[in-house]
């Protein structure tokens, strides 16, 4: 633990180094000058005394003295500011890393890997000031830390001139403090699961209370008083968790004090006598007591809290960076047997699932098992399946965010692990069951990276939403001018970004759930015009809705991992199967008695 927690500051100053090396290098300067004062100033005192007995000149000693007095007031304010500018830039370097560490992989198993949860949120949310201060707070802390630990050893050299064991006798025992009160009075493991644990339910629960989206249900189910007992509970079991951390453990009190006693007892006593034999001079003896009296710094300085936790986070953000490079979940490139990248032509792909298996990297169960399906470039393709069946899985894998562990995916005959994943992307547009809603203007929205206004106008229209607001408008509350948009309002927004990405060239287009919540009117016309947009780009549809479904030209029903039917929906009624016992069984939810006793069957499926 202990290795581990100087392994971990040494990647910290390193960090401050990487960070900025000027300001590194400024700030461990004043550090060690601020440190060395009270050192010279014992010197310069002996100086003066000396003088005085010799009559010497008094002026040397003197502004030796007042150059020291200076630099104490100056030193301080001006060695804090450059520490806060370091802890900035540290800052900004630790997030820069990050950030290049998250996104660096072209698969997402980390971002879903349970395992890596708790590192990345300590090595995302160190300055924010939940467990720790930020870190340009902390740089003072750790320099008041650090300062007294300087101060104490250079006061102990000083009395290496009056006896070689004065200095050893007094450090050992002033740094026996450490050692014996170790935990006692400052809270140094912050990092540990159960307070990360506390820490993390009692910051979810307070979300929970504070944030709008949980507002609704919390009026309306009445959880005001669960969350607060919640968040209480897990902040009281912080304190206890703190309590049991720092508190003075009485026995190590004892014998720290007599260490110290002993010690100091010995050094003083020796001085005594070696000052009355008169082997010491009188200026020598000052000296030697004020120094003997400054090594107790040792006992007050040292490696504190906050540099156990500035240090914790700088060194998740290394570890994640080494980790995630080296786990990206994309099985490194294979050579390509069939048609290279570069000759990825535009239009409609062909895409043939052979075989393919696969179990995400943090589950035991497989989600496909030997799953084989083909869709003929050009043609539109809907996949049926109950929930959990591994419908969304199945897009994952054909933007290739995992590679599949066994058999393969071909894109017009060629292995998809052998295609430029980059090069490949760009052929591929997608509303995603989860899209994204971007905290940004419409036009931004539609099109992140830029298009032009007539090309996202279209878009929109074509998702049935060119009348939702200005480009302009950002879309969501809290900005000027912005508003938020309903749930339908948003997926056709989602859409006009798909739509975009068709227009702007890609051939296959990914559909989850597209419409799920857009009223059944607005959901059979918008998926007509979509195919009609995307009629000649390769579409896979994934729906619950079969008034949708039954428009696509092909339809796979996904089962236990595998296509257990494929054909038109016309050949799968026929068939009777399951998807036909599906179709009925939505069907029948739209049916209803009219007052005369006859059946009505709404309209949604034809
Ligand atoms: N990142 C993940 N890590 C581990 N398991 C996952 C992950 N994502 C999904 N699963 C599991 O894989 C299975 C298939 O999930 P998937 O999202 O593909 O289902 P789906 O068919 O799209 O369902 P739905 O109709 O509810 O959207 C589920 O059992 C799910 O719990
Ligand atoms: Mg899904």
């Amino acid at each position: 633990m202990a290795r581990m927690g100087r392994h971990q500051q040494i990647i910290f100053f390193r960090t401050l180094f990487r960070a900025s090396p000027v300001g590194a290098g400024l700030w461990w300067g004043l550090l060690l000058v601020g440190g060395l004062i009270p050192a010279v100033f014992a010197l310069a005192t002996g100086s003066v005394i000396r003088a005085v007995e010799s009559d010497g000149s008094l002026a040397g000693p003197l502004v030796v003295i007042g150059v020291v007095f200076v630099a104490m007031q100056v030193i301080g304010p001006v060695h804090s500011a450059i520490g806060q500018n370091l802890g900035r830039l540290a800052a900004d370097w630790m997030n820069d890393r990050l950030l290049r560490a998250t996104t660096a992989p072209r698969g997402i198993a980390h971002l879903e890997n349970p395992d890596l949860a708790a590192e990345l949120s300590m090595a995302r949310d160190f300055d924010l000031g939940i467990t720790a201060p930020p870190l340009f707070v902390s740089m003072s802390f750790i320099a008041g830390g650090l300062r007294p630990l300087i101060a104490g050893v250079a006061s102990a050299v000083i009395l290496f001139g009056f006896a070689w064991w004065a200095p050893l006798v007094l450090v050992a025992g002033w740094g026996s403090t450490h050692w014996l009160l170790k935990e006692s009075g400052v809270w140094k493991d912050r990092n540990t699961d159960p307070v990360r644990d506390a820490q993390r339910h009692a910051d979810y629960a307070y979300r929970l209370a504070v944030d709008a989206p949980a507002s609704k249900e919390v009026r309306l189910f009445g959880l005001a008083e669960w969350i607060v007992d919640r968040f209480a509970r897990r902040r009281q079991h912080l304190y206890d968790l703190q309590w049991e951390a720092t508190r003075l453990r009485e026995r190590s009190v004892l014998s720290s004090l007599l260490a110290v006693a002993a010690a100091n007892g010995l050094v003083f006593w020796r001085l005594a006598v070696a000052t009355a034999d008169g082997r010491v001079d009188i200026g020598d003896t000052v000296v030697y007591f004020i120094s003997a009296i400054s090594v107790s710094a040792i006992a007050f300085g040292g490696l504190n809290w906050a540099l156990d936790s500035a240090s914790a986070p700088a060194a998740a953000v290394e570890r994640l960076a080494a980790q995630l490079h080296a786990t990206d979940s994309l099985s490194p490139p294979i050579d390509s047997e069939g048609i290279p990248s570069a000759a990825l032509g535009a239009g409609a792909h062909g895409v043939h699932f052979r075989d393919v298996s696969f179990t995400y990297p943090s589950a035991s169960a497989p989600v496909l098992t030997d799953l084989s399906l083909g869709i003929t470039p050009g043609t539109s393709l809907a996949i049926v399946g109950q929930n959990g069946a591994g419908k969304t899985t199945l897009a994952k894998l054909l933007c290739r965010f995992y590679d599949p562990q066994s058999g393969r995916i071909e894109i017009d005959g060629a292995d998809l692990r052998s295609l430029d994943v980059d090069a490949w992307r760009a052929r591929v547009t997608a509303v995603f069951q989860d899209f994204v809603r971007y905290e940004l203007p419409l036009r931004d929205n539609v099109a992140p990276l830029g298009a032009p206004d007539e090309m996202i106008l279209e878009a929109l229209a074509e998702a049935g939403a060119d009348d939702l607001a200005d480009l302009d408008t950002p879309l969501a509350r809290g900005y000027e001018g912005g508003t938020d948009l309903s749930g339908g309002q948003w997926q056709r927004v989602a859409l006009a970004r798909a739509i975009c990405g068709v227009k702007q060239g890609a051939g296959l287009v990914l559909l989850d759930e597209p419409t799920a919540q857009l009223d059944v009117r607005g959901e059979s016309e918008i998926f007509r015009r979509l195919l009609a947009a995307t009629s000649d780009c390769t579409t896979i549809l994934v729906s619950h809705r079969f008034s949708t479904v039954r428009l696509a030209d092909r339809i796979a029903v996904v089962e236990g991992g595998k296509v257990i039917e494929t054909g038109t929906h016309d050949e799968l009624i026929a068939l009777g199967g399951r998807y036909r016992t599906m179709y009925e069984l939505q069907a029948s939810r739209f049916a209803e008695v009219d007052e005369h006793g006859e059946e009505i069957v709404y309209d949604t499926l034809s």
